[in-house]
């Protein structure tokens, strides 16, 4: 069987990796989520006290961090040197180390090695910020996926008050957080988070779920 690979782009929010876990699922391939390569990258400078903007201390860092993917009952959990660190990445702090810590071009090296080497083995959805761009530029589907920052914001604050972890955060602090993190995704020296050429652009601002998926599955024959 040939191997085929979804690349899923676009920012923090818009419904990237309900989206591709929903496509994976469907088309029976294997879900990867490359934020949570840069997730455990974060934490780990966190639990370390090195500062994610900090290359001079990040690079040696890497050297011997070991991330990787474990399907454990059909759900893919990321381990950080050998720890399943899938839920304690979802914090806003491992949010913006993930996202500054992404800027190092040793960082996105060694990503982007691991990522290239999954998706030669194994069919994917993969979602990030640059996989139809530089990771995966022969993927044999690629999307962009994005919706307006008024509209991620509240998924984003809605999502974080069911779980409890607002901290007291209004709305308007909220969207400022989504906004200085897609200014420095979209900014950023290596790999910037922009739609490939070739993508089909997807706004899911005024869509369900459903429709979003619906959408993606139509352009996939
Ligand atoms: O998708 P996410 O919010 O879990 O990603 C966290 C951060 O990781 C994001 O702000 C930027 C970075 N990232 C990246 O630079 N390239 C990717 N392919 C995926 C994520």
């Amino acid at each position: 069987m040939s191997i085929m690979n979804i690349a899923i782009d676009g920012p923090s929010s818009a419904g990237k990796s309900t989206i591709a876990k929903r496509i994976a699922k469907r088309l029976n391939l294997t879900y990867v989520d490359t934020g949570a390569m840069y997730r455990a990258l974060g934490l780990k400078a966190i639990r370390l006290g090195i500062s994610p903007e900090d290359g001079g201390s990040v690079s040696p860092m890497l050297e011997n961090t070991n991330v990787c993917f474990k399907n454990v009952d059909g759900e893919q959990r990321i381990l950080l040197d050998g720890e399943d660190v899938s839920e304690l990445i979802r914090t806003e702090e491992v949010s913006n180390a993930a996202s500054v810590i992404s800027t190092h071009a040793c960082v996105r090296e060694r990503l982007l090695e691991l990522q290239r080497e999954i998706a030669r083995n194994t069919s994917t959805v993969m979602d990030g910020r640059d996989i139809g761009t530089v990771v995966l530029p022969d993927a044999t589907y690629k999307f962009f996926v994005t919706a307006s920052a008024e509209v991620r914001a509240r998924r984003r604050y809605l999502e974080y008050e069911q779980k409890g972890i607002l901290d007291g955060r209004s709305f308007e602090q909220v969207l400022a957080e989504i906004k200085a993190r897609d200014h420095r995704d979209m900014t950023r020296e290596f790999a910037p988070l922009r739609p490939a050429e070739d993508c089909v652009m997807i706004d899911t601002s005024d869509m369900d779920i459903d429709t979003a998926v619906n959408a993606l599955l139509e352009a996939i024959d």
